[in-house]
This record gives structure tokens, C-alpha cells and sequence, in this order.
């Protein structure tokens, strides 16, 4: 379903943590696509749609806490990604530290569990240690972030069978599978929004997106702000979810 439109006015953050409430958003995911885009329209390296994209992502962070919104997801490189040219990928990696550095020392303010989903073996060492300090810094906390990094839904399905056939196993239940997943401290997501006007997942939790609620928009993802938000969240209280149940 595509909006387009603007809520007629925002709500309060009081309003939104009801309705986040009423309607159970305990997950929600993002796909933050669209920024390659958004600078190439306005003549501008795509490095800066990714710049603009990283402000996105911490503003969008800080509403969905504010909001009650227990876990966020967010997807900030895959295992594809690796493919676009080296200063494109640079500068994600560079973008990265520079929000792992912000977030170790906003810690005691923000109270944020971090959790990385992905192979972290292809990123540099310095990048994975920093991931890894980050994970363990925060790990008593609350609320949790994970971001997908080096990460695709395929290789993480196969890194989770792979996890029990080295531990011995000749048949695995999909209990056995979710626990191995790289999102195995995380519930499964409500709801995935991917803007851009894409609609497909693109290897994006691809096991955990069962019943997962999806919500597409035209915006690109430099341009998704609160009042795009809200659509989201609001939409996604009107949906029935049956789960396979009538
Ligand atoms: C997809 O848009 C976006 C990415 C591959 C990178 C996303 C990265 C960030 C938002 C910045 C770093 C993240 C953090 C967590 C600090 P695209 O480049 O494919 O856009 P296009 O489809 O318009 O080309």
C-alpha cells in the first residue's frame, strides 16, 4: 500500500505511545533505502544520501524510544552491498564508526542495547572490534537496536543450520533455527517499512518476517521523518493480524 499523504497533524508522542501500546508495536523494522537517490536528484555525491540517511536513522531511533517501541532493526548494509563501488562503501563503514563512537558515549543518556546482525568477519578489524566493545558495553541495557551489517537473510539461515550441525545436530525444529538467527535476543518484527517505493525485502529477515506486517512508501528514506513515521505506525494499527487464524 503506498501514502503518500501527510497526516491532516501530527499526534502528541503521548498519543503515539498509547497507540504503540494499544497495538502491541514491540518490533518494528526499516529498510532504509533511497538514499543513493535522493542526492543523485539533487546532483550531489551519493555519499551524501547516505550521510542524510545516518541522521535519519538516529532521529528515527530516538522517536521510536520515545514512543515505547521496544526493539528497532535497521538495515545498513548486506552482504551485497560490497558490490557498489569502494568510496560508496567507505563511506558507510566510515559513517558507522562515527555512530558507534556517538553511541558509546551517549550511553549512560540512552540506555540502548546494540546488537549487530551479520558476518562480522568481512569488516575491517578495527570496525569489529568496535561493534563487538559496543555489544558488550550495552548489553544489560533495555531497549535494543540491532543493525544489520554484513548481513543478508540467506547467510544468516545457513550460518544458523551450520551453528547446529557443529554441535552435533541430525534434524532441527524451526525452535532450533530461530535460536541460532543473529536476532535471537529480538522478537520476531510487527512490522518492516521500506521506503523508496521498493517492494520486495531484499534478503532482509527473511526467516523472522513470517507474519510480519509490511508497509511500503514512496518517500525515500533521506526524507522519512516523523510525520512519515506516524503513517507507518499508524497504518499498522489498523491491520487484523491472524497469524494463520481466522
Ligand atoms: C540503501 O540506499 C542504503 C544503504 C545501502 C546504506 C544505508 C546506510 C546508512 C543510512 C548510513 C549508515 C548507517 C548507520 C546505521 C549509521 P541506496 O543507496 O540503495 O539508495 P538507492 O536505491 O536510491 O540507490
Amino acid at each position: 500500500m503506498i501514502f503518500k499523504k501527510k497526516p491532516a497533524a501530527l499526534k502528541s508522542t503521548e498519543e503515539m505511545k498509547q497507540l504503540v501500546s494499544d497495538c502491541n508495536l514491540r518490533h518494528i523494522a526499516f529498510i532504509m533505502d533511497g538514499n543513493g537517490r535522493w542526492a543523485t536528484r539533487r546532483g550531489l555525491p551519493r555519499e551524501t544520501g547516505h550521510s542524510v540517511g545516518a541522521r535519519v536513522f538516529k532521529k528515527t531511533v530516538t522517536t521510536c524510544r520515545d514512543w515505547g517501541i521496544p526493539t528497532v532493526t535497521a538495515y545498513a548494509f548486506s552482504t551485497e552491498n560490497w558490490k557498489r563501488p569502494e568510496k560508496e562503501v567507505n563511506e558507510i563503514m566510515r559513517l558507522l564508526d562515527s555512530y558507534i563512537k556517538e553511541a558509546r558515549e551517549d550511553n549512560e543518556k540512552n540506555r540502548i542495547r546494540y546488537i549487530f546482525l551479520g558476518d562480522k568477519s568481512r569488516l575491517s578489524d578495527d570496525l569489529r572490534q568496535k561493534c563487538e566493545y559496543l555489544e558488550e558495553l550495552t548489553k544489560d541495557n533495555r531497549l535494543t537496536l540491532n543493525i544489520a551489517l554484513n548481513y543478508g537473510g540467506r547467510d544468516e539461515i545457513v550460518h544458523a543450520v551450520n551453528t547446529l550441525i557443529s554441535k552435533g545436530a541430525d534434524r532441527v525444529t524451526e525452535d532450533d533455527i530461530s535460536r541460532c538467527l543473529y536476532t535471537s535476543a529480538s522478537p520476531d518484527p510487527d512490522l518492516i517499512v521500506r521506503p523508496s517505493g521498493e517492494y520486495r525485502l531484499s534478503n532482509f529477515l527473511l526467516w523472522q518476517s513470517a507474519y510480519s506486517e509490511l508497509y511500503f512508501t514512496d518517500t525515500l528514506w533521506p526524507d522519512f521523518d516523523e510525520a512519515q513515521l506516524q503513517l507507518a505506525v499508524i497504518d499498522f494499527s489498523n491491520r487484523s493480524r491472524r497469524f494463520g487464524g481466522v
